[in-house]
C-alpha cells in the first residue's frame, strides 16, 4: 500500500484529510444543500480539531468521497459529520463503505466509543429505520434577507413583543420585561453550572437528552464543555427563574456558497416556552446585528410545538421573509 494510504476496499483507497485536500473536496461539494454548506467554511478547522477525524476516499487518483468523525461525550460517542459522494458515484453504496471504514478505523483510535450519532434533515424512511433510531426530532424556521434590513425586521420583533400579539400565557408587559430579562452567559461557572444541572434535560425537554449545537448533538456531561467552548457561542437564558426554564445559543454567522456568497446563521433553542422563545430570537438577532452582510440565511431550531407560533411571529415584514417550508432535524443514533 502507498505511503499514508489507510486502507482499500471496493476499489477505494482511505486518506486522512489534508489541508492541500481542500480544492478536492470543494469540488466534490458543489451542489450540496443548495449552497448551504458549512464545509467550506469549517474544513481548515476540522484539520486541526482535538479528536475529530476526517477521512478521504480516493479511486485510484480521484477524490470520491469524505466523511468525518468527532469523539465526543468523554469518549463514548462519535458524531458523524460531513458525508458526501461526489455526484458520479452516487447511487453505488459507497457512502456505506465510507462511513464503514471510519467506524473501525475510529474504534482502533478511541476504543472507548460505543455508539455512533448523526443528524440528518430527512427522515432515514421506515427500510432504513432498522439501521437507526431517532432519538428526537427538532423543527426548523429558515428565513432569508438582506443584512441591511435586519434592523428593519428586529423592530418589527420587538414591536410584536411589545404590544402583546405576543400572548403565549404571557401579558404584553410580560413580554417587554421579559425581552430585557434574556441573560446572556458569559462566565465559565456559570454555564457549567447549567448545563451539569441533572435537572436541566427535562425540564428543557433537551432532544434526545442532547443539545445540538449547529446540528452537532453533545450530551450535557463535563468532557463537552470544552467542545462548546471551542465553538464561541453567544448564550442566553431566561432571568425569570433560579432554574432557567429557557436557554438559547447562536453560532457566530460564517459564509457559505449559496448564491456565490452569502452568510448563515444558526440559533438553537431549546426550551417549550414560546414567549421566551420569541424573546431569545430577537434578543440573538440583536446581537448579531453588526456582524451581517450581504445575503442572510438563518435557521432556527426549535421543540416542534413551537414552530408554528414562531413562523407567525416572523411574519409580515418586508426584508426578512422565510424561505423554506417546515422542514426537521433527526437527531439519530446507528445500532450497532
Ligand atoms: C447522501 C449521499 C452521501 C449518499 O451517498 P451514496 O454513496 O450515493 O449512497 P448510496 O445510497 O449509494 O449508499 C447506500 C449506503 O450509504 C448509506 N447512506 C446513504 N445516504 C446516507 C445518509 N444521508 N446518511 C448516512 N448514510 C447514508 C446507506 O445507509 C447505505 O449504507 P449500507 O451500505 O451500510 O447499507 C450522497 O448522495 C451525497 O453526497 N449527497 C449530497 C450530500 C449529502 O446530502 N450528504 C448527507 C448528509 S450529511
Amino acid at each position: 500500500m502507498e505511503a499514508g494510504c489507510l486502507g482499500e476496499k471496493d476499489g477505494l483507497t482511505f486518506w486522512l484529510a489534508r489541508p492541500e485536500d481542500y480544492d478536492d473536496v470543494m469540488a466534490i461539494s458543489e451542489d450540496i444543500y443548495w449552497g448551504d454548506d458549512y464545509l467550506p467554511h469549517r474544513y481548515h478547522t476540522w484539520m486541526t480539531e482535538p479528536n475529530r477525524v476526517v477521512i478521504l476516499a480516493r479511486r485510484e487518483r480521484k477524490l470520491v468521497a469524505l466523511e468525518s468523525g468527532l469523539v465526543v461525550d468523554g469518549g463514548q460517542t462519535v458524531v458523524g459529520e460531513g458525508l458526501r459522494v461526489c455526484p458520479t458515484e452516487r447511487g453505488r453504496g459507497v457512502a456505506g463503505v465510507i462511513q464503514r471504514f471510519i467506524e473501525q478505523y475510529i474504534l482502533q483510535l478511541y476504543p472507548s466509543v460505543r455508539v455512533r450519532r448523526l443528524t440528518r434533515e430527512v427522515n432515514p424512511g421506515p427500510e432504513k429505520l432498522s439501521k437507526f433510531k431517532v432519538l428526537a426530532r427538532r423543527a426548523i424556521l429558515s428565513l432569508r434577507g438582506k443584512a441591511e434590513t435586519f434592523d428593519g425586521f428586529i423592530s418589527h420583533l420587538k414591536a410584536k413583543l411589545n404590544t402583546g400579539e405576543v400572548s403565549d400565557g404571557g401579558s404584553a408587559h410580560d413580554s417587554v420585561e421579559l425581552e430585557s430579562k434574556m441573560i446572556t452567559l458569559m462566565d465559565h461557572h456559570q454555564l457549567k453550572a447549567l448545563l451539569l444541572d441533572p435537572d436541566l434535560p427535562s425540564r428543557l425537554q433537551l432532544p434526545g437528552g442532547a443539545i445540538i449545537q449547529d446540528w452537532q448533538p453533545l450530551q450535557p456531561v463535563e468532557s463537552n464543555l470544552e467542545v462548546l467552548n471551542r465553538r464561541n457561542l453567544t448564550w442566553l437564558v431566561d432571568g425569570c427563574n433560579e432554574k432557567p426554564m429557557f436557554m438559547s445559543f447562536h453560532t457566530p454567522p460564517y459564509p457559505i456558497p449559496l448564491d456565490g456568497g452569502a452568510f448563515r446563521l444558526n440559533i438553537d433553542l431549546f426550551g417549550t416556552i414560546p414567549f421566551l422563545a420569541k424573546a431569545a430570537l430577537t434578543a440573538h438577532l440583536e446581537k448579531v446585528r453588526g456582524e451581517l452582510q450581504g445575503t442572510v440565511i438563518f435557521h432556527v431550531y426549535m421543540h416542534p410545538s413551537l414552530w408554528e407560533g414562531m413562523k407567525q411571529f416572523c411574519e409580515g415584514d418586508e426584508g426578512v421573509k422565510q424561505c423554506k417550508e417546515f422542514w426537521e432535524q433527526f437527531f439519530l443514533e446507528v445500532k450497532g
